[in-house]
């Protein structure tokens, strides 16, 4: 059985990281765009109206179309990969430090998940420098894992 599931990783592997990708570069799009979104929405439209009507719609449809959606693709065509006989060796450290970067990467998207709750209910309490800040945090963590998978550095 076990053995069944590997040969169908190794025959998919090629496939499994070009759709892992695919799905990164989705998931990084949103992660980057929706704290922007945020910017404008707190700071242009800090009271309910018509545009932060606009503003909710826009950040709903960006989070459950893409961002949600995009984040499972990336986590399952990982594990996929991981889980791909030859692929992953433990031993190597930048494993362990890329797995640590997928993981606040993870829990920066819940963060976001929880902002966007808040300005759905008009409710936001951060100002639009604070998003601003929030927006540096996925940058660097993708400049550390794209360095820690193509690199290798340890
Ligand atoms: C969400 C959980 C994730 C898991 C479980 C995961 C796991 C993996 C694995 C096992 C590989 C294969 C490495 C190899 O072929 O030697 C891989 C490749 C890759 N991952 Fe991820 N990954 C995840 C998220 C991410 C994220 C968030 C990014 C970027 C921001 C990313 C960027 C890449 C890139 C660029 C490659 C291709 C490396 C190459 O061509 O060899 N991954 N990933």
């Amino acid at each position: 059985m076990m053995e069944v599931l590997g040969d169908f990783l190794s025959a998919a592997y090629p496939w499994t990281k070009a759709l892992h990708v695919i799905s990164v570069i989705a998931w990084m799009a949103g992660l980057f765009y929706l704290p922007r979104l945020f910017v404008y929405h707190a700071e242009r439209a800090p009271e309910p109206g018509e545009l932060g009507e606009t503003f909710k719609v826009m950040e709903r449809r960006l989070l459950k179309f893409i961002m949600n959606p995009a984040s499972v693709a990336t986590w399952v065509f990982g594990l996929m990969l991981v889980f791909t006989p030859g692929v992953i060796d433990w031993s190597e450290p930048w494993v362990h430090l890329k797995a640590a970067l997928v993981v606040a990467m993870t829990a920066y998207h819940h963060a976001l998940v929880r902002w966007w709750m808040a300005f759905d209910a008009d409710r936001n309490r951060h100002s639009g420098r604070f998003y601003r800040l929030a927006n540096e945090v996925p940058t660097l963590l993708m400049i550390g894992i794209v360095v820690m998978v193509m690199v290798r550095p340890f």
